[in-house]
């Protein structure tokens, strides 16, 4: 295990800096209990907005599950900027923020990075990152929109174990940006989805999903509350739900968890 590289916060704001982001607050703690919790207690902020925790005690991942990350491990970090959220406009925005990471982390060097409907990064079918997407819903005008990303950066053999599903981390796949270089990356691209999906929703993301779509064309388990489909993964509709081949009939999904079946 590599040593420990703490956030430099003078990095990431010189970096934010030159790439002129906006960034009404930028707040680095040693400890939280979530990054996403302390941005959803703070919605009534305007601009975008972000929160970093070295570690979280109380860390959220989807469907109610927790999300560990000891110490240094990784990047945990959310942000938070208002969206027009009319008439489930915001229904692919997920998919946007994954598609969003997937480019840039490509971009600086990453091999064969995928996305598993909604969003989960992964590379050679293990996890890399996972997304929880939050909104606080606003009677009028905007909803404050809450992404929180957990991205695994340097995990020990012993760490990985811990965790309950196969995983990668950006050091293990050769990435040499220090945790606050890469993560000044990633706000700068987060910045300019959420003005691209304020401009145009998910029509600017919607041809972009293809490139990186673990699924396509694959045998899939879709786990819904009381059953599980069993069908063939087609890509997703011009909103972002999930477009499944069950029984010779094409049906889209808008929630769910999917599994790749093994080839018995
Ligand atoms: C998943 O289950 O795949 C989503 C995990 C999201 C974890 C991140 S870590 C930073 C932010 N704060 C949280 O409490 N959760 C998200």
């Amino acid at each position: 295990m590599s040593s420990f590289d703490p956030i430099n916060e003078s990095v990431l704001r010189r970096k934010l800096d030159e790439a002129q982001v906006a960034c009404e607050s930028l707040q680095v703690f040693s400890e939280l209990d979530s990054t996403n919790a302390y941005l959803m207690r703070q919605t009534e902020a305007e601009g975008f907005q972000v929160c970093v925790a070295e570690a979280q005690t109380h860390g959220r991942g989807r469907r109610g599950k927790p999300w560990l990350a000891p110490m240094g491990s990784g990047l945990t970090f959310s942000c938070v900027q208002r969206l027009s959220s009319t008439q489930g406009r915001l229904a692919g925005f997920s998919l946007a923020v994954g598609i969003t990471l997937a480019e840039k982390l490509t971009y600086l060097g990453l091999p064969r990075v995928a996305l598993k409907w909604p969003n989960d990064l992964c590379v050679d079918g293990k996890k890399l990152a996972g997304l929880l997407i939050e909104v606080q819903p606003s009677v009028v005008g905007k909803s404050a929109v809450v992404t929180g990303i957990g991205l695994n950066y340097a995990l020990s053999s012993e760490q990985s174990k811990e965790i309950d599903q196969p995983c990668v981390g950006v050091t293990q796949l050769g990435l040499g940006l220090s945790r606050s270089e890469l993560l000044a990356e990633l706000l700068i691209a987060l910045a300019q989805a959420y003005e691209d999906y304020e401009e145009r929703g998910f029509s600017s993301f919607y041809s972009r999903w293809s490139r990186w779509d673990l699924l396509q064309g694959r045998e899939v388990n879709l786990i819904l509350p009381k059953r599980i489909l069993q069908g063939v993964a087609k890509g997703v509709d011009q909103s972002g739900c999930l477009r499944i081949l069950v029984a010779g009939q094409l049906r889209t999904f808008s929630s769910g968890e999917v599994s790749v079946r093994v080839a018995q």
